[in-house]
């Protein structure tokens, strides 16, 4: 099939490239030139395991190709994807700028029927306006149908997800839009496909985001109980995750949930049944504990340093979650800010994500980006864990504590077990699971 698609950000670009590898001819359309000129010569504009492959080879093949020009794409497509960003205003409901600027600008390019497919997260009832705003610019004899089919990518596998979904969504209101989506997905795919109403699939993405962030504040406030009667939430989860009511996935306690989705998709999903009356004061509980993740590991590593000031803290992890170098709604954004201004000296390390840190915060004399992990820990007299990346739950410890100058680490993703730490002679502050003290006494601290 002939596919556009809008939007070369995390959902369109790897939209794109995996329609591609499915065989189809892809346009994909960026306002930004020099985005464009980047993708165009085979350069993602992110770290996503498996995108630069797929990029290259699909550029190669000819299936794929990148331009600013919006009537190139509509003329070329049957089927229209709008992956445009949707951030949130500072009321937290979705700003659908975008996803408006696009329906304008395809509304008087329509010739012959296309179907226009919203995949970026948008409230329930956004085709409906879609649907108005190009109807009214367009007339009424255009041939076009919106419909919704919502992604479920993760970000570090998000191209391995797209290429295995575990379900397909298809909220189509008309027998022609759902024919060429289930056209387009079965021959691909043999997953469950779940075709339904445009408003329906729209209300099932937000709905899945939610309740995987439910699910992660939910583990989080058995934290903190767990924490008061001194066992371990690991166990705990566990133990209930194993009744596959219930499911082991996102019941990880630790410092919560960043991204570009969940905070968002949650919080548009709480204004959206604001706005229908509906009481919706579990999902505000949700967005309360997670926002307080953050303060409950400060306390911590005020626990552990006492006075924060002119010490050295190593912050180990900046992306909001392994593997990806996305710092959007990434709890660093609130632990580095706030110890930096409590006057704390950091070192901070990340694999990934580190450039786009530095644009926010550039280094000064109390903020320094270093190369390693080991070389964050030198001289440090607490390390801080901020995101799960493998290579720091690989760490040598021994290495670790000798080039530290007092053996504390704070672990806001519970990376470690804390016997393991209590053997190699930590202080070890996780979340969760009860305080450890080293063995032995601490060494003294060295100068
Ligand atoms: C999410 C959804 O999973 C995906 O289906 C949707 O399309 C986009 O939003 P993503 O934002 O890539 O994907 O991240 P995800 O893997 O869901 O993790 C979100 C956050 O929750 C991360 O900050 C992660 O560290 C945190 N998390 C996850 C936990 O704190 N505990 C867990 O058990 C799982």
């Amino acid at each position: 099939m002939r596919l556009g698609v809008f939007g070369t950000g995390y959902a369109g670009l790897v939209t794109s490239v995996g329609l591609a590898e499915l065989g189809h001819a892809v346009t994909a359309i960026d306002k930004d030139p020099d985005i464009v000129a980047r993708l165009a010569d085979g350069r993602p504009t992110f770290h996503e395991p498996g995108l630069q492959e797929l990029l290259t080879s699909n550029l190669q093949a000819g299936r794929l190709r990148f331009t600013t020009r919006a009537e190139e794409a509509t003329a070329a497509a049957d089927i229209i994807f709008l992956c445009v960003g949707t951030p949130p205003r500072a009321d937290g409901r979705a700003d659908l700028y975008q996803v408006e600027e696009v329906a304008r600008t395809i509304a008087p390019l329509l010739d012959g029927y296309k179907l226009v497919v919203e995949k970026s997260t948008v409230p329930a009832r956004t085709a409906y306006w879609i649907d108005w705003t190009i109807r009214r610019l367009a007339g009424r004899e255009r041939e076009f149908d919106v419909a919704s089919n919502p992604e479920f990518l993760r970000e570090g596998s998000a191209v391995r997800d797209f290429l295995a979904p575990a379900r397909i969504v298809i909220g189509a209101d008309t027998g022609r839009a759902r024919s060429l989506l289930l056209d387009l997905y079965q021959r691909s795919f043999d997953c469950p496909i779940v075709v339904t109403s445009v408003t329906t699939a729209e209300l099932i993405k937000q709905t899945a985001n939610a309740f995987l962030a439910t699910k992660i504040s939910f583990i989080n406030l058995v934290a903190d109980l767990c924490e008061e009667l001194g066992v371990d939430v690991t166990t705990v989860a566990r133990g209930v995750g194993l009744d596959p009511r219930v499911g082991s996935d996102f019941l990880r306690a630790g410092l919560g949930f960043g991204g570009s989705c969940l905070p968002k998709d949650l919080s548009a999903l709480i204004r959206v049944a604001e706005d229908k009356g509906v009481d919706i004061g579990m999902l505000r509980a949700v967005e309360h504990i997670n926002s307080a993740r953050v303060d409950r590991l400060l306390a911590k590593v005020e626990r552990a340093l006492w006075v924060v000031r002119h010490k050295v803290v190593a912050v180990l992890g900046v992306a909001f979650k392994p593997d990806t170098d996305d710092i959007r709604g990434a709890p660093s954004l609130g632990v580095i800010p706030r110890l930096h201004e409590a006057g704390a000296i950091l070192r901070v390390y990340d694999p990934a994500a580190m450039p786009r840190l530095k644009t926010l915060h550039p280094p000064d004399d109390r903020l320094t980006y270093v190369e390693s992990a080991i070389e964050a820990v030198r001289g440090a007299h607490a390390l801080v864990v901020l995101t799960d990346w493998e290579e720091f739950r690989s760490l040598d410890l021994g290495r670790v504590r000798s080039l530290m100058r007092t053996p504390i680490i704070v672990d806001g993703r519970n990376l470690f077990e804390p016997a393991q730490m209590q053997v190699a002679g930590f202080e070890y502050y996780s979340l969760g699971r009860g305080e450890v003290a080293p063995r032995a006494e601490p060494q003294r601290e060295r100068v």
